[in-house]
């Protein structure tokens, strides 16, 4: 086991649910991060991975018993409990989240989860039926309010044949959010982030609007990334498919007004406003009160009258006081150009611009490759994933926000 300061040590407790099969993975993508990890296996565990494997992989023996004498005597169990600098749960069976959600300590796994006042992190796992169950969402609700994070758990095809959210979340993405989680530096410590994400959807009657392909997640992503930094974010989303990060408020909106009313009364709290967002330009001119009928148009050529949104990031970017405002470009085109004249047309600190005639990049990808222009230079970040492209953001804008004298 190592002693050394900067190797992050990471207990990995290991409960007995199909997914368990996936922990020696786990445990190389976080060594591989240059984590010193321990795998503690629940009973049940056992009976779905080796402690050989997990011992080949993680090069510490896995521990399994609370009252086994040589593993005590080597490091008690409190003594373990102190050592790490996180502790993580993957995968985390109903069952388990029940015994920790009630403190109930009746094994090792959650004697130290009880023990440990390192951050928590588990990643559920289970069939979609008990995921969905009253009983387990009231104890993830209590594990969340005694600040664990929860991770994932991600939709699709079960072990089970059920299809649904229930699957652990893989075990690459798990030890990302670990370690963006537990080794950031604070350089938004102290700040207050007002995030916009997401598309917005502006009505023609009951049933139709207008929008766009706005998935949310680089703005999801950006949210997580402050808050990891130290941050105090709130997230304005547009209508989107995706959990809300661990610690962050959340205020879902529909339409560009109602994004504009729940932006202004929170600007003026904000150190910082990122809008993200993919704004509808126009709304429909008259909003339809029932579903319009085919019968009730004329002519074969419908036609819309549309009239433009008020300009959000424009509207904070232009009064003062106000906060460090960094803007986002979506382009199709001369994306470089476009961006930089929009971010002296909307009075921005900063703006991020992507091309997204790419379809590697951009809307529906996981991926993003953008280039951060400011009043002193341009910074490319080149292809990665969301995550890490928020990541390198937050970096970038903590120091022009700190440059600008207002750090
Ligand atoms: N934006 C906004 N309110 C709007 C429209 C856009 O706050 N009504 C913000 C976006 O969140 C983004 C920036 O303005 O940060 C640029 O958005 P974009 O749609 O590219 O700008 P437009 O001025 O609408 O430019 P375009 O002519 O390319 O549509």
């Amino acid at each position: 086991m190592q002693t050394d300061n900067h190797a992050k040590r990471i207990l990995l407790g290991i409960s007995g649910g199909i997914a368990a099969y996936k922990a020696p993975m786990l445990v190389r993508n976080l060594r591989k991060m240059g984590a010193d990890v321990v795998p503690v296996l629940t009973q049940n565990a056992t009976r779905f991975v080796t402690e050989t494997a997990l011992q080949a992989v993680a090069d510490n023996r896995p521990r399994t018993d609370l009252w086994d004498a040589d593993a005590e005597a080597a490091m008690g169990h409190i003594e373990l409990a102190r050592w790490a600098d996180a502790l993580i749960i993957a995968p985390a069976t109903a069952n388990v989240i029940a015994r920790l959600a009630n403190g109930i300590a009746d094994d090792l796994l959650t004697t130290l989860y009880l023990a440990t006042t390192a951050p928590v992190f588990v990643a559920p796992a289970m069939n979609v039926k008990m995921w969905e169950h009253a009983a387990t969402g009231r104890n993830l609700e209590r594990l969340r309010d005694d600040g664990v994070t929860v991770l994932g758990p991600a939709d699709g095809a079960q072990a089970c044949g059920e299809f649904g959210p229930g699957r652990m979340i893989e075990p690459d993405e798990i030890a990302e959010k670990v370690t963006a989680a537990i080794g950031t530096p604070r350089v938004l410590d102290g700040t207050r982030v007002l995030i916009t994400a997401g598309p917005t959807r502006e009505f023609l009657d009951p049933v139709r609007f207008i929008s766009n392909r706005s998935s949310g997640r680089q703005g999801f992503a950006l949210a997580e990334a402050a808050h990891n930094a130290g941050a105090q974010v709130t997230l304005v989303a547009g209508p989107v498919h995706l959990p809300t990060p661990t610690g962050i408020e959340r205020i879902d909106v529909v339409s560009a007004k109602q994004m504009k009313d729940a932006v202004t009364c929170r600007a003026p709290h904000a150190d910082i406003f990122v809008s993200v967002a993919a704004v509808a330009d126009y709304r429909p001119h008259t909003v339809h009160g029932q579903k319009l009928k085919k019968s009730q148009q004329r002519s074969t050529d419908f036609r819309v009258a549309l009239k433009e949104n008020e300009d959000i990031v424009g509207s904070i970017a232009g009064v003062k006081p106000r906060p460090f405002v960094v803007g986002f470009a979506a382009e199709t085109e001369s994306p470089l150009e476009h961006a930089r004249e929009k971010r002296r047309r909307k009075c921005m600190d900063a703006i991020v611009v992507n091309d997204v005639s790419d379809p590697a990049i951009g809307f529906d990808s996981s991926d993003n490759a953008v280039t951060l222009i400011h009043a002193g230079g341009e910074v490319g970040l080149p292809k990665m994933r969301k995550g890490a492209i928020a990541r390198r953001l937050v970096d970038e804008i903590a120091a022009l926000y700190a440059s600008a004298g207002r750090g």
